[in-house]
């Protein structure tokens, strides 16, 4: 077993509200641990990833020890203990996608983006993840950063898409109009 990571230094409070929304959804459950998975999303949406200080939290209202919230979040892999970069960006790597590239695509941009595979960029810019099919399997290589997918994203477009991330960093309207499937803006 795991032991239970410290908190970084640089983690924020959850917000007054998210914490005032609990109890209500633990309200909904005939026991009160089977609110546990959902007091973690509500958290990891809060801050963005769950501390230590948060799982001790989430036991004491579920009345479930710590570690068992700590089973729950090490087993789950949506659910992350480190703090997440300000640009979420997932790379297919089923056979779909890997056969059309993938992996030449995360090579690439593990470098235009200064971001190893499965880490955080030292600037805290991005998150850089390999993930399963992510059901677009006719368009790959598939990206998803955050909220949005990216299709046909090719080891040779690498560049550019990588470009397009780096400046979404400086847009203030980034993510009020999300890409539209079909577009140029959806394609990598
Ligand atoms: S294999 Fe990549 S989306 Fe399905």
């Amino acid at each position: 077993m795991k032991e239970l990571s410290n908190s970084p230094a640089s983690t924020r409070a959850l917000k007054p509200e998210t914490l005032g929304r609990a109890d209500g959804i633990i309200a909904q459950y005939p026991q009160k641990r089977s609110a546990t998975m959902p007091l973690l999303h509500l958290i990891q949406e809060d801050r963005g990833h769950i501390t230590q200080e948060d799982m001790k939290w989430v036991a004491e209202k579920v009345e479930v020890t710590p570690m068992q919230v700590l089973e729950v979040v090490t087993f789950y892999p949506m659910f992350r203990q480190n703090p997440i970069g300000r640009r979420h960006v997932r790379v297919c790597r089923t056979l779909s996608c890997a056969l059309r590239g993938s992996y030449s695509l995360m090579e690439s941009l593990e470098k235009s983006l200064n971001c190893p595979r499965g880490e955080t960029s030292p600037d805290g810019d991005f998150t850089l993840e390999f993930v399963e099919c992510i059901a677009d399997c006719g368009c790959g290589p598939v990206v998803h950063v955050d909220h949005a997918m990216h299709e046909n994203v090719t080891p040779a477009s690498a560049d550019a898409f990588a470009a397009k991330l780096k400046a979404t960093l400086q847009d203030p309207s980034y993510g009020q109009n999300p890409p539209v499937p079909g577009t140029p803006e959806w394609n990598g």
